[in-house]
């Protein structure tokens, strides 16, 4: 147990040094409202700090007073505050957000320190404590998000350096045989996975072909080219609605002319970088174009793709990652934030599953053409509106986690949502067809 806490506890200082950096900004950037979609980056900033304090401090029981007033803390109550008027709110000012942040994590390192030494018998379990470096990671990525969607000189530089790809990978796809496996994990194997992914149990999946790496910014421009995005027939009646709706004409962030625009800087799209940035409705309408000379081009569904990342036939059980049981590293897939865009197709051939499937872990969030509903036998965590209140019709599944994601948060049972509309996430595709 004192190890885990150790690891925790650098977890805990990891996300904290992150959320620092993406906060590290002067104080009318932080206050500023960059998107309706979005909030202000100091209301995440308190927002991590207050749910920390509530899951670690109080156990949860929001009837407890924290740290912050309840007239102050209820600013930082996600399901009360649309994210469009967040900065029409009272939020603490950058200095009292971040004093206020560490005070919190100061009490509970103290606590983790008291629990080693068995002094804290009321201690908090390891898994609240992952519970909300998890949310910290969550928000980190948000706050990515916010920072893309701003405008004026770039605040964050190019990112650090990739591997070389394999262009020539893209478009190529792998067999999934048909068969049961093992969907889902349960707190034995991963103890730290999050209610929506439990529990573990057998499904039977038709044998489904699957791409071997993500769809490229090359196969969508050539869709774009193809007046793709003025063809109803390519879109669904809901995709085309929004598609006229919001005036959708390419990817989020491109340009005419082949450039686009990443955390400020103009640049040249890179061809065998995977897409990002596309709506589920953008992600159904590639598929369907794509399916006029390559019969069955759809999106996976949230099952078949956690087969070909986690399922080892020739084991007959699940893999922790695609590659096996190692912790990733940046030689196995592109995590943590830092390089600010996906990799080039094939730089991970390490990472690759048992079935030969690469980059499914990080680089973009993949589109599944699955709504977001609970695996049979569900039960809320302590925190009971993580997932609960999302499901339904409503949402759509990605997979996978992005290159903004913490290494240490993403499985593959990990599961995201978001409406089918959104695409300031870093939102990519896969493709699948009927085998
Ligand atoms: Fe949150």
């Amino acid at each position: 147990m004192p190890d885990l806490m150790d690891q925790l506890a650098g977890e805990l200082t990891a996300a904290r040094d992150r959320t620092l950096l993406l906060t590290g900004h002067d104080e009318p950037e932080l206050l500023r409202q960059h998107s309706p979609l979005m909030s202000p980056l100091v209301w995440d900033l308190a927002h991590i700090g207050q749910q920390e304090d509530l899951w670690l401090l109080r156990g949860g029981d929001a009837r407890c007073t924290g740290l912050l007033p309840p007239d102050v803390e209820s600013l930082y109550n996600a399901f009360v505050h649309p994210r469009a008027v967040r900065d029409k709110l009272p939020l603490l000012p950058p200095v009292e957000a971040r004093a206020f942040c560490a005070e919190v994590r100061g009490r509970v390192l103290d606590r983790m320190e008291r629990f080693e030494a068995g002094q804290s018998p009321d201690g908090m379990a390891p898994f609240d404590v992952a519970m909300v470096v998890s949310h910290e990671q969550q928000h980190d990525e948000t706050m990515l998000q916010t920072l893309q969607l701003r405008t004026g000189p770039a605040l964050l530089g190019p990112g650090t350096p990739l591997p070389p790809g394999r262009p020539e990978l893209a478009g190529t796809t792998v067999l999934v045989p048909g068969g049961p496996f093992t969907l889902g994990v349960d707190g034995t194997d991963e103890p730290f996975s999050l209610d929506n992914e439990r529990p573990a149990h057998t499904v039977d999946v038709p044998s489904f072909r699957i791409g071997r790496v993500p769809v490229t910014n090359a196969e969508v421009a050539a869709f774009v080219d193809d007046e793709g995005y003025d063809q109803p027939r390519w879109w669904s009646a809901r995709g085309w609605q929004h598609r006229c709706d919001a005036e959708l004409s390419r990817p989020q962030f491109w340009h005419p002319g082949g450039t686009r625009t990443r955390f400020g800087i103009v640049e040249e799209l890179p061809a065998d970088e995977p897409v990002q940035h596309v709506t589920a409705f953008e992600a159904e309408a590639f598929a369907a174009w794509t399916a006029q000379h390559r019969p069955g081009a759809r999106l996976p569904t949230e099952v078949e793709w956690e087969k070909a990342a986690a399922w080892d036939p020739a084991a007959g059980r699940r893999r922790r990652f695609p590659w096996g049981a190692t912790d990733p590293t940046p030689e196995l897939a592109n995590l943590g934030g830092h390089a600010l865009r996906p990799a080039p197709v094939g730089a991970y051939p390490a990472g690759a599953s048992a079935y030969g499937v690469e980059q499914l872990m990080g680089d973009v969030w993949e589109w599944t053409s699955s709504p977001f509903r609970p695996w049979p036998g569900f039960t809320p965590m302590l925190y009971a509106d993580y997932s609960a209140p999302f499901f339904g019709d409503d949402y759509r599944v990605l997979r996978g986690g992005s290159w903004a994601v913490g290494a240490s948060i993403v499985r593959p049972s990990f599961r995201n949502w978001d409406h089918p509309i959104r695409r300031q996430v870093f939102s990519g595709i896969r493709l699948a067809f009927d085998a």
